[in-house]
């Protein structure tokens, strides 16, 4: 048993990010952590090894559809798949491992096992009881699934099992057309397989601008992914190595099956909470299942906090880390802030997909009176070079104020380019701060700035 100033569960991007910030602000640190390595769903099975396939994946795509334009001849290269498999495994061991590294560096304890909170001020792991004077609940979430669709792993999988499939399926079938949905599936189309994504919405990635939305399904579609739209999955039947999917399209009621070699539910993630003991704590929860707290991250129970995908909000590993930071002040005595209006979304696929703020129908439904500026990567010279022309920059503006208040981006590194209207909008800038700015030239971050200036007198190479 020892006693610590504060006990982390969970070692996620929330979870390790606020035990390093906990360290360096000289309080006594601990991590409880069931899994074999550190870094949570992030690390292990979500962020990371999804973007190595996705990286290598368009490797290919490059290769196969572009090299030959710019006089790169030969033969194109195929896929060795259990390589891809352990490079995406070696990109994960060098984060987890980084991870306990930072843990040992910052003196960061990690007590190894499942962590329960049998009263405010005692974290149980082990069958060994710690006393704690702060709790910080960092225990992620995990995938949900649907009635009717019971997932083997093997052939109906989640995200975990779509990251170690035994091969490249022939047929693959995604429910679900939000995040995880259109970036596995990208990957799977890249390698050859056939991919049919079925959507209960009658759009793509909900929530986003519509006009994004419209754009990055049509160029997904190009590229070679199938939609069915407005259809609700009643249930899955898979055998050893094939799985129907039965749906019904909500127009008609029509009912429809599908044949696949894989199915990849991705219809969601809820909170996991399972064997802390939060009923018996009495630790209040909202409608949705999350953990509920307060301002300053603390539940109902004094003393206990929690952040990241537990709790509200989007479940973003970036805003499980500054959550982190943020309930760390909190727990020394400092005043933790985080600025839920400025929370960038990126999807990795190719083009990227990036957003941050309101928008259009958010500015509709709030009355807000707002302006448009708009730039087409066509106009963006280093676009063109590297055949990426497809995509655009919206940046949405006061129409009095001029004040920024969203962005939207569909192109190359819009991941990247996003955050330079975050720090504008931090700023509270406004369209013409960023239209007056110098943007070195070429990049792609001209385009950005295009679309500022077209928030004004008009972009230049529109
Ligand atoms: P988690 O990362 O889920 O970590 C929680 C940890 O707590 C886990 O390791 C778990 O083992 C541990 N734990 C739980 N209960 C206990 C207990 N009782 N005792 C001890 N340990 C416990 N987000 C992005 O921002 N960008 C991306 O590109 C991105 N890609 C993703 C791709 C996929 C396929 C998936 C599934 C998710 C992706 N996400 C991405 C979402 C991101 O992974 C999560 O938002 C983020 O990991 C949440 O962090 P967290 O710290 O709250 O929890
Ligand atoms: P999601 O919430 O993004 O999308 C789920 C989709 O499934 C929605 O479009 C929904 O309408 C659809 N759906 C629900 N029930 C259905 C049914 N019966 N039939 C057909 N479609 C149905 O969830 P997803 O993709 O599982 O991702 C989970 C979380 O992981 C997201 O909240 C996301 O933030 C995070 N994530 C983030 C990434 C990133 O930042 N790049 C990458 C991957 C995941």
């Amino acid at each position: 048993m020892a006693n610590y100033d504060v006990i982390i569960i969970g070692s996620g991007p929330g979870g390790y990010v606020c035990a390093i910030r906990c360290a360096q602000l000289g309080l006594k640190t601990a991590v409880a952590e069931g899994r074999d390595t550190l870094g949570g769903t992030c690390l292990n099975v979500g962020c990371i090894p999804s973007k190595a396939l996705l990286h290598a994946s368009h490797m290919l795509h490059e290769a196969e559809h572009n090299f030959a334009a710019m006089g790169l001849k030969g033969k194109s290269p195929s896929v060795d798949w259990k390589q891809m498999l352990s490079y995406k495994d070696d990109t994960i061991g060098q984060n987890t491992k980084g991870i306990e590294f930072l843990f040992k560096k910052n003196k960061v304890d990690w007590l190894k096992g499942w962590g329960s909170i049998p009263a405010a001020g005692q974290v149980k792991v082990c069958d060994e009881v710690h006393q704690a004077k702060n709790i910080i609940i960092a225990s992620g979430s995990e995938p949900s699934s649907l009635p009717g669709v019971e997932i083997d792993e093997k052939v109906v999988v989640t995200s975990t099992g779509a990251l170690e499939l035994g091969k490249v399926p022939k047929k693959m079938v995604v429910i679900g057309a939000g995040v995880i949905g259109l970036e596995l599936g990208s990957v799977y189309a890249r390698l050859g397989s056939e991919v049919t994504v079925v959507e209960f919405l009658d759009a793509v990635t909900p929530g986003m601008d519509a006009e994004i939305q419209k754009t990055f399904q049509r160029t997904l579609k190009k590229q070679g992914i199938t939609f069915v739209m407005g259809a609700a999955v009643q249930k899955t039947e898979a055998t050893k190595t094939k799985a129907k999917v039965h749906y019904k399209l909500r127009k008609d009621d029509s009912e429809h099956v599908i044949d696949a070699d894989t199915v990849l539910v991705a219809t969601g993630r809820k909170p996991f909470i399972d064997g802390l003991g939060l009923d018996a704590l009495g630790i209040e929860m909202t409608k949705r299942g999350q953990i509920a707290v307060g301002a300053d991250w603390q539940t109902n129970v004094q003393g206990i906090y929690a952040i990241g995908d537990v709790i509200e909000g989007p479940m973003l590993a970036h805003k499980a880390e500054d959550e982190g930071m943020a309930a760390a002040a909190q727990v020394a005595g400092k005043h933790g802030h985080l600025n839920y209006g400025v929370i960038p979304g990126v999807i990795y696929t190719h083009p990227e997909v990036a957003n941050v703020g309101a928008t259009e129908q958010q500015l509709k439904d709030d009355g807000r009176a707002y302006k448009v500026g708009k730039f087409s990567f066509m106009g963006n010279g280093r676009a063109k070079a590297n055949f990426a022309g497809d995509g655009f920059v919206k940046i949405l503006a006061d129409k009095d104020t001029d004040r920024i208040l969203g962005a939207h981006i569909i192109g190359p590194a819009a991941g990247d380019l996003i955050h330079e209207v975050c720090v504008a909008m931090e700023f509270g800038a406004s369209a013409e701060d960023l239209a007056m700015t110098c943007h070195a030239h070429p990049t792609y971050s001209e385009a950005v700035r295009e679309a500022a200036l077209a928030c004004g007198d008009g972009a230049i190479h529109a």
